[in-house]
């Protein structure tokens, strides 16, 4: 779970550090599991404000190489960031063992898929 693969390689080195570092956050939540609701939060609001500006920074880049698909991979990155959100204020109000491995399992589908089936759709624009 969240291991980097040389497969996930989007084939730009800062974009592939900033995934490196995603992945990194969330095995750090996962280590975080049994611990209090407030080191979970704080696990996952570092996620989030991690995800965010990576989502910047790959938004801006994709868009200086006029990138075709850019306002659809816009869209998927608002999406997540608008269910993460949910996330943390769940965590808030309703914790419980089964909302974290449900986020945990979020976490994982989502960001494994994203990297490998649509950050890497933009690869050829860095060759
Ligand atoms: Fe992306
Ligand atoms: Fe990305």
């Amino acid at each position: 779970m969240f291991e980097w693969q040389a497969k996930l390689s989007v084939g730009h080195d800062p974009l592939d550090q900033e995934h490196q570092s995603l992945l990194k956050l969330m095995v750090d939540f996962k280590s975080k599991l049994p611990e209090s609701t407030e080191a979970i939060y704080q696990a996952l609001l570092e996620l989030v404000v991690a995800s965010q500006s990576h989502f910047f920074h790959e938004e801006e880049l994709l868009e200086s190489l006029s990138y075709g698909n850019l306002q659809a991979h816009k869209r998927i990155h608002r999406n997540l960031l608008a269910k993460l959100q949910d996330y943390l204020k769940l965590i808030k109000s309703e914790d419980s063992r089964e909302l974290r491995t449900e986020i945990l399992y979020f976490l994982e589908a989502w960001w494994m898929g994203h990297i490998k089936n649509v950050d890497r759709r933009y690869a050829p624009v860095f060759s």
